[in-house]
């Protein structure tokens, strides 16, 4: 969703202020925009669509040393030029970028309305620019301040003034901000991804925090003009994790990269001796691990779904009861906290907002609540009692892939850790250890099947409507790869209990409605081929994933064998071919793989 740019420094600003846009587009956006200090004026310069229309359209010379830049993301007001991002006063000489949603900008709107200003755009993001032009405060900081402590809602914004152009002033309320450091050159961005080409040292703005920042330095502080001592970290992300590097697809890239992604998650973690995870960062002593008697896992989209393979691998292996939520639904309903309840906390980009809103809630209520998070330093992240990082590296495209399969892995780790301190063997953690060892391998083995996958996937493409069938662990995995294919190929697919089928959906099924069916080796697979036996009879067309071993007899099914794990972790293997047949299909109708339509990488507004 939106993202945000900086630039003060010794460079020409417009240049930077765009290369950092085109990192930020990954996250989904319909318009964009940059304001550029000149000798004496902003300028201001905004399209509908895409950066590369942006650049287009920017002046030959278009020169100054400090500026924003802003990818909107439509909330308030449909995507046009007048509502794209900056958003300026009404004498030009302050320019806002915001990120979030201003909850009372309708009756600000009508207040300035009131004051006789003319609003230019529908956005909740213009108050901002009168409200800090209209202040009788001395400064700029003092006028930023007082601006949003008018606002109520969500932002992060950057701030540039004609009458000060030595910088930009910054602040956050839950949408990320953070600094880059140069040398005597700073940047601002609402992501890391805009910044690894310039700097790897940063400065993560917490909620409620403002900078000013200047070319060559920057002060944080709080509401009240308190200094927060914030300094610099170095960050671990290196500008090439961020490049196609050869893939057609980030979608491309990022599935072959499993197998080494996956290493990097366990690699340290995996104690042999005991039979154990160690995971230092949970923050939980194994007595403390031992006083729980359920968990609650908390997420969004796949990374809910995620959540649920983790709940049964939780309950099977630590046998303590454990269920997941989409968070969006638990912020709403006034929860019960349990004391004895281990919260965990599951997300990719560790903004999603509904996510970071459910951990809020636990920790207002006195829950405890670990993250299970890819991006370091990220609000989920630091906002948690404590965590395990996924490891993942960057992740583009808006399908996630690695980081979903190292969500997975990371329950596993948790399992082990729950597990044992409680009843779970040396020898069964040891033959779980032993199985996340031989994934990566297990892994590639799938990959190199791609081919064959994408002939089956061309196929199913030309369906309107699809099911996806697991039972048990293969339903999460049934759901996850239905979202996959929805997703990325804007077709119609749907995950059911395979146990469910008969009380209802088989009604739908006939030659022109296939369904992709979860047929592991497992104590179901003979209910699971019941089930294929009853689609094929009503003229379904049936796609099994399964194992080497599981006998279809008389069954003319065509199959995607991925190899045996142990039980408990076989929901990981099983989904990875289906991330391979949503990428075909979609590649196969020719859609936009990285940024399909009305979707955002990571959802920071509600
Ligand atoms: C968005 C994305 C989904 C993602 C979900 C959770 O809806 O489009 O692909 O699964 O957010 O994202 P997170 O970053 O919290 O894992």
């Amino acid at each position: 969703m939106c993202g945000i740019v900086g630039y003060i420094g010794g460079q020409n600003a417009a240049p930077i202020l765009l290369e950092g846009l085109t990192r930020l587009e990954y996250r989904g956006y319909d318009s964009a925009g940059i304001a550029v200090l000149g000798a004496k004026n902003a300028q201001v310069h905004r399209v509908v669509g895409r950066v590369r229309n942006l650049a287009a359209a920017l002046p030959k010379r278009l020169t100054g040393k400090v500026g924003i830049g802003h990818t909107r993301w439509a909330t308030h007001g449909p995507a046009s030029e007048a509502n794209a991002h900056p958003h300026t006063s009404e004498d030009g000489r302050i320019c806002v970028v915001h990120n979030g949603i201003i909850d009372n900008a309708d009756a600000l709107r009508a207040q300035l309305a009131d004051a006789g200003v003319t609003l230019a755009s529908e956005t909740d993001t213009e108050v901002l620019a009168h409200l800090i032009a209209r202040s009788g405060a001395d400064t700029l900081e003092d006028a930023v301040v007082e601006a949003v402590s008018r606002i109520t809602g969500t932002y992060a914004i950057a701030v540039t003034d004609t009458a000060h152009p030595d910088r930009l002033v910054i602040a956050r309320n839950g949408s990320p901000l953070i600094i880059g450091v140069g040398e005597r050159e700073m940047f601002v961005a609402s992501d890391l991804a805009a910044l690894v080409r310039h700097t790897s040292q940063v400065a993560h703005l917490d909620d409620g925090e403002f900078a000013t920042v200047f070319a060559t330095g920057y002060r944080t502080f709080t509401v009240d003009e308190s200094d927060t001592t914030k300094p610099a970290t170095e960050i671990d992300i290196a500008a090439e994790d961020l490049d196609l590097g050869g893939y057609p697809h980030y979608m491309a890239k990022e599935i072959q990269e499993q197998p080494e992604s996956v290493e990097r998650i366990i690699r340290g973690r995996l104690d042999d001796r005991f039979g154990v995870a160690r995971l230092d960062g949970l923050n939980l002593t194994p007595r403390e691990l031992r006083g729980f008697s359920r968990v609650k896992i908390l997420g969004c989209g796949s990374a809910y779904y995620a959540g649920q393979v983790g709940a049964t691998m939780i309950e099977e292996l630590a046998r303590i009861p454990a269920d997941a939520e989409a968070a969006s639904e638990f912020r709403y309903r006034n929860p019960i906290i349990e004391a004895d309840t281990l919260y965990i906390a599951v997300s990719q980009s560790g903004e999603t907002i509904d996510t970071a809103f459910a951990v809020e809630e636990i920790k207002r209520k006195g829950g405890r609540v670990v993250g299970l998070v890819n991006v370091v330093g990220s609000t989920i992240a630091r906002a948690c009692d404590g965590g395990v990082y996924l490891h993942a590296g960057p992740e583009i495209a808006v399908a996630s892939t690695k980081a979903l399969t190292n969500m997975a892995i990371g329950f596993a780790l948790i399992a082990l850790a729950l597990g044992r301190v409680r009843d779970l063997s040396n020898a069964d953690g040891q033959r779980i250890i032993d199985a996340l060892r031989a994934m990566p391998g297990q892994i590639k083995s799938i990959l190199d099947e791609g081919p064959r996958i994408a002939e089956h996937a061309k196929e199913f493409a030309t369906a309107n409507s699809l099911f996806f069938v697991g039972r048990v662990r293969g339903y999460p995995v049934a759901r996850e790869g239905a979202q996959k294919f929805k997703e990325i190929s804007y077709r119609h697919a749907e995950a059911y209990q395979t146990s469910e089928l008969k009380h209802g959906p088989l009604a739908l099924i006939d030659a022109a409605l296939p369904t992709v069916a979860i047929v592991p080796a497992d104590e179901l697979t003979d209910r699971n081929l019941a089930a294929v036996q009853q689609i094929k009879a009503r003229g379904g067309a049936v796609l099994a994933v399964t194992h080497e071993d599981v006998d279809f007899g008389e069954l003319d099914v065509p199959r995607i064998v991925v190899p045996k794990t142990e039980p408990e972790l076989d929901p990981i293997l099983l989904t990875i071919p289906l991330q391979l047949l949503a990428y075909h299909a979609a590649l196969s109708l020719g859609y936009d793989i990285d940024k399909p339509r009305n979707l955002a990488k990571s959802v920071t507004v509600e």
